[in-house]
């Protein structure tokens, strides 16, 4: 080892929670997410409940999914949800003109969802249409799914089998608004978003939760303009940021196969994450010092070129050792800014970008990336452990990024957890760290690591890569010390 890095714990604040939201997932009209994902067809030999995946909800319940945001995602501003209710024969169909120009039955809809939402344990967070939408069809819509009074729309709700008001919390308005959601000016956005949020009601024990269409990337005027415009009137302020592991949208990089200098490339778009939060968060704290907005990172991810073979627009894509560690690396970033990140959606759970399952008829596999949300899940709702240390560099033609990121939390039980990254590829890193101000006696721990960073799970050999118990941890003395194998993925737990 060329050096031991020593970690300190700062002095905590004990109400500063991870928020479990963090570990949020994303599911688009997109490719084969819904269809031929969570929605297949009925002939098809896997458990269902309708025509819903039973075999993914189960594996997404293993991860505790605290929500999952649907139904875009560009789509979701072309979406009209009165299309998607009602007998399903009758539904009308429209063509996805974002993914693929396919044809969309419709028979995925607002009541599908939310019966997904409730298998999988998870809260729902609709994205509401502000591009190509009105303003009373999301007001209807909100009406639809959270008032208990009698009205049309409840009636209409009740009609489909749905007697109880859903008291959906999460809602969007719009989705890059700057972009695929209407190709808008900051200042357009803003005032189109003060007259949709009005009318999209808080009825009687089902407050909204708005979350405002953010800034693409580092869009610093995006996020001074809604915090300037909006303030208080919204609870979230989105932000969305993919890694290209080339950098380049032309020609952003294989899923599986790519060189060293293309490895480190990609992590550092990465790490990139690091600073987007910090400055976005530095903006919203000039106009909300209490920290009462939230950043919601409700699209994320590493975006490659898709699978040889496969329909471009269906962005599907393989996952690899390397996209585990991008999801640690990426996760470990917004732990550390729990105080203002309290929301983030992966893109996209199933076949679709960074996913967290693949299928293939009735095979599935999970991904490395799953496996970083497994886990991680120790993480969700515990109290925020603020550690500092100095990392050795990971360098390549001489540049260099920082090899290690770390961040920890105690869970209701007193058990500490610590997820470490490692993203060197060749060396690994020895820490030691007393943890001021912790009690604990034992360690243990799980890693998730493999031979190359492009290995992946495939359908003949699904468990290629899988968490594994991991000793490289004990105590000495009154010091906690590890070794973190190169391109790794560690949690350690300490009770
Ligand atoms: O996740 C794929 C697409 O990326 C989403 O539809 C859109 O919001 C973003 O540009």
């Amino acid at each position: 080892f060329s050096q031991t890095v020593n970690i300190t714990a700062k002095a905590g604040d004990p109400n500063r929670i991870i928020d479990r939201n963090i570990y949020g997932h994303f599911s688009e009209h997109l490719g084969r997410c819904i269809y031929d994902g969570f929605w297949v067809s009925p002939d098809l030999n896997v458990p269902k409940k309708d025509r819903i995946r039973l075999d993914i909800v189960d594996a997404l319940k293993k991860i505790k999914v605290p929500n999952l945001r649907w139904p875009g995602g560009c789509f979701a501003d072309e979406y009209h949800w009165r299309d998607g209710i009602g007998p399903r024969d009758q539904r009308p169909k429209m063509v996805n003109t974002n993914w693929g120009g396919v044809t969309e039955d419709n028979s995925f809809g607002t009541h599908e969802f939310l019966e997904l939402c409730e298998l999988i344990g998870c809260e729902p967070y609709i994205a509401g249409n502000v591009g190509s939408g009105t303003v009373e069809e999301m007001a209807k819509w909100v009406e639809y799914l959270n008032s208990s009074a009698e009205s049309p729309m409840t009636n209409l709700r009740k009609q489909n089998g749905h007697p109880e008001a859903y008291k959906v919390k999460f809602w969007g308005v719009g989705n890059e608004s700057w972009g695929c959601g209407g190709d808008m000016t900051a200042e357009f956005y803003t005032d189109q978003y003060k007259r949709y949020a009005v009318y999209a009601r808080n009825y009687k024990d089902a407050p909204l939760k708005k979350i405002a269409s953010g800034a693409n990337s580092d869009d610093y005027h995006w996020t001074e303009t809604a915090m300037k415009n909006i303030g208080r009137r919204m609870w979230g302020l989105s932000l969305h940021y993919y890694t290209i592991p080339t950098g380049d949208w032309g020609k952003k990089g294989s899923a599986t196969s790519f060189t060293d200098a293309e490895y480190f490339k990609t992590m550092k778009n990465c790490l990139h994450m690091e600073e987007l939060v910090t400055k976005h968060s530095a903006i919203m704290d000039k106009y909300d010092p209490e920290k009462k907005v939230a950043l919601v990172v409700d699209e994320w991810g590493v975006w490659t070129d898709v699978e040889p073979g496969t329909n471009p627009g269906f962005l599907y894509q393989q996952n690899s050792m390397r996209d585990a560690l991008i999801a640690g690396t990426t996760l470990n970033i917004f732990n550390n800014h729990s105080d203002r990140v309290k929301v983030a959606s992966l893109a996209q759970s199933i076949n679709v970008l960074q996913s967290l399952i693949l299928t293939d008829r009735e095979k599935m596999i999970l991904t490395p990336t799953y496996h970083v949300f497994d886990l991680y899940k120790v993480h969700q709702d515990a109290e925020y452990i603020p550690l500092s240390f100095t990392s050795p560099d990971y360098s390549v033609d001489g540049k260099s990024i920082p090899a290690l990121n770390v961040s920890a939390s105690k869970d209701k039980s007193g058990a500490i957890h610590i997820s470490l990254v490692n993203l060197d590829p060749a060396k690994p890193i020895k820490i030691q760290t007393a943890l001021e101000g912790q009690s604990w006696k034992s360690v243990s721990g799980q890693i998730l690591t493999s031979a190359k960073l492009t290995d992946i799970n495939t359908f003949d050999k699904p468990n290629n890569i899988h968490i594994e118990k991991y000793a490289g941890a004990k105590k000495q003395g009154s010091q906690l010390v590890a070794e973190i194998p190169a391109k790794s993925v560690v949690v350690l737990e300490l009770k």
